[in-house]
């Protein structure tokens, strides 16, 4: 596959975003393609939500350069972020527990609203709704169902179906399996793989290194607001993540050499087995 020749569908560089004293995010870059999952990690305010949001237009970036599929573009509030085809997903969903599946599927774009949905039907909506979920495997009672008596993982797996319903590109999920147990958590981790396999490009925060190792393929590390590295979830390990996760040891991004959106040099291999200060840490993932 000629990776070096793709595109990311969404690629940033140079993003800051301060909240009066508080400088959320110093420069940061991101990228993630088509049919990849990464997931974006770093413990509390390492700046993971403020990057989310400022990519869906909720808190517009202070500085830094938005790409998409290789275009310059501007993202300066949810409406630029939703016509790029970017959804995201909140980790305090926003469902209404009262309404049934489909009309939270269509929140706001029911029938009668503006658009091309604007003469949908309701047999139309409930169709497509069916459609959907069988088509991402999201097995619930029936779509007649009010939100509120489904359980946590069906919800969050409404709340994901929905982000897919509008052809979106690029969806963002700010910790989808927090408030799940087991089962469920599995649940909406296969239907991220699913979202991946239909060639999104997903970006998944999650404090919870073993979701990101059952689902990345790479995973960028953020530290006090600032851009460590990015690596392969295939070779990088556990304990070296955490390590970066609390600087215990230096990013990629350390030696400040690199510009924004230049190539890495070739990392070195780190096995999982190697000990002493001679076992390297591991390296920014090529594209
Ligand atoms: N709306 C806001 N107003 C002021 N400070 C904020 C706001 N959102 C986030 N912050 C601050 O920005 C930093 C990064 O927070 P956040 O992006 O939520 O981190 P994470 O999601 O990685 O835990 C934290 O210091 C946090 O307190
Ligand atoms: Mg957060």
């Amino acid at each position: 596959m000629a990776v070096s020749t793709r595109v990311p569908l969404l690629e940033l560089s140079g993003v800051s975003k301060r909240f009066g004293a508080v400088q959320a995010l110093t420069e940061v870059r991101f990228d993630v393609f088509a049919g990849e999952v990464v997931a974006l990690v770093g413990d509390n305010g390492a700046g993971k939500s403020t990057l989310i949001k400022v990519i869906s237009g909720i808190h517009p970036a202070d500085a830094g350069q938005f790409r998409f599929e290789g275009r310059d573009v501007a993202i300066h509030g949810p409406q630029d972020s939703a016509s790029l085809g970017i959804a995201t997903v909140y980790q305090d969903l926003a469902l209404c527990d009262n309404l049934d599946v489909v009309a939270n599927l269509y929140l706001g774009r029911e029938v009668g609203g503006r658009g091309p949905l604007g003469r949908m039907n309701e047999t139309s909506m409930e169709q497509r709704s069916i459609d959907v979920l069988r088509r991402l495997s999201v097995k619930i009672p029936s779509v007649r169902t009010p939100v509120e008596s489904l359980s946590g993982g069906q919800r969050q797996s409404v709340a994901v179906a929905r982000s897919v319903l509008w052809k979106n590109k690029v969806v963002l999920l700010d910790e989808p399996t927090a408030a799940l147990g087991v089962a469920q958590t599995h649940e909406v981790l296969e239907l991220v793989k699913r979202l991946r396999d239909e060639g999104h490009g997903v970006v998944l925060i999650s404090h919870n290194l073993v979701d990101v190792f059952e689902v990345a393929d790479r995973i960028t590390v953020l530290r006090l607001g600032r851009y460590v590295g990015t690596y392969s979830a295939a070779t990088v390990g556990r304990e070296q993540l955490v390590a970066l996760m609390t600087g215990a040891v230096p990013g990629e991004a350390a030696n400040g050499e690199m510009p924004a959106g230049a190539l890495p040099p070739a990392p070195p291999a780190w096995r999982a087995d190697s000990t002493g200060p001679s076992a390297g840490i591991p390296g920014e993932v090529g594209r």
